[in-house]
């Protein structure tokens, strides 16, 4: 199969990003690593890296809160190296205002044009609350993968959440007003069945055919061969969507909201049979956890013919110095891209690259400035 090898980010600027007043690097196409104590800024470059790709913090959803403290506004500079160009994409939060994104210079006319262009794959400690929270962060990161190489999917979920909250609108008055228009209802209802059963389509799909890759992956970094499994829920699995908002019109009028959907799905992950939530070691959750993040990894890659970058924060916190480089070893093979690293153990880092023969720079971190 024929990849695109030369999707990597050659360069970055930044201003006023999070704790980082200003930096400029340029950076390996293949390993590079942030080195520094904690809370110096290592996650926050891995997030701006992020943020560059797909137009948003992977930890912080409040886009102002990632402009340094008492400071107007924040860009992110960089440049892609694309297999027969480069592309520059130069990105500024300001408060009160849209961010702007640009491509060479030109601005987007919807920031939906950028996604999936400069695909990524994070994996931080951030990722348990996908075992220990609720649905919704797990229906996040579907929401995330899929369209990354699926524009359709992000149109039909802009869509399908703008219904949904005008239907919700429609219940809620019905709470005050003890009246409603069964007719808006209806043409909601008519609108989300199609744009419902194609996300729940993409979800089965997505969830079965990365369950083989992500076996594969687990029995490579877990030394015994437990069982490990991804379940797709949704009512919409045994019913018509169309009946299910039908029957359930009394319910939702009740509860004001709407109580049946996709908005409603579940990504359920197991081991050994159980939920991984109740059962699983941390361990054992933290191994599940890394390779799903592989296993997207190489989802992605298959979808957009092309490898993400590969964002590791501290992902090492946990993991013995063994299957550190283990992990190391896996992600520094051909089958991977770029890497971007935080480690807060700068000797243990150089003397595990070093053995990888792999090219790689180290940059040191020091309160929000950086060196190489
Ligand atoms: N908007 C912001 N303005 C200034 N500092 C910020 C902002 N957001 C986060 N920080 C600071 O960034 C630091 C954490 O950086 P981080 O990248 O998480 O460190 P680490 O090197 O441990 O990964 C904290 O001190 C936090 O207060
Ligand atoms: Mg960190």
């Amino acid at each position: 199969m024929f990849y695109s090898i030369s999707m990597y980010l050659q360069s970055l600027s930044l201003l006023n990003f999070k704790n980082i007043a200003e930096a400029e690097m340029i950076f390996s196409p293949r390993i590079n690593c942030f080195v520094g104590n904690n809370g110096v800024g290592k996650t926050n470059l891995l997030d701006a890296i992020h943020y560059l790709c797909l137009c948003k913090s992977y930890f912080n959803p409040i886009d102002t809160q990632n402009i340094r403290h008492d400071q107007e506004f924040a860009m992110i500079q960089g440049v892609f190296s694309m297999k027969d160009r480069e592309d520059e994409i130069m990105c500024s939060i300001h408060h009160n205002r849209n961010k702007v994104f640009k491509r060479n210079k030109k601005e987007y006319e919807r920031l939906a044009q950028h996604i999936g262009l400069y695909p990524v794959v994070m994996i931080s400690p951030e990722d348990s609350a996908l075992i220990m929270e609720g649905s919704e962060e797990r229906r996040k990161f579907l929401n995330s993968v899929i369209s990354q190489y699926d524009k359709g999917y992000l149109e039909d979920m802009i869509q399908y959440n703008k219904l949904l909250a005008q239907r919700n609108k429609v219940l809620k008055d019905f709470g005050s007003t003890r009246r409603f228009d069964e007719e808006m209802l209806a043409v909601y209802d008519e609108q989300m069945v199609p744009a419902a059963a194609r996300i729940y389509n993409q979800r089965i799909d997505f969830t079965n055919r990365m369950i083989p890759i992500f076996q594969h992956y687990y029995h490579r970094i877990a030394p015994d061969k437990e069982m490990v499994d991804l379940h797709y829920q949704s009512q919409l699995l045994d019913h018509d969507f169309g009946l299910l908002l039908k029957d359930s019109r009394d319910k939702d009028l009740a509860m004001q909201y709407t109580t049946q959907g996709i908005h409603k799905d579940d990504l359920i992950l197991r081991l050994n049979g159980h939920a991984l939530k109740k059962t699983g070691s941390q361990g054992q959750q933290k191994t599940f956890l890394v390779t799903l993040k592989l296993a997207q990894f190489d989802f992605i890659k298959e979808m957009n013919k092309a490898k993400p970058i590969l964002l590791l924060d501290d992902v090492f916190d946990k993991f013995d110095e063994s299957r550190v480089r283990q992990i190391i070893r896996l992600v520094s093979g051909d089958h991977f891209g770029q890497i971007f690293i935080s480690h807060t153990d700068e000797s243990k880092m150089q003397s595990i690259l070093e053995d990888m023969a792999t090219d790689f720079r180290l940059f040191h971190v020091t309160n929000g400035s950086i060196s190489d």
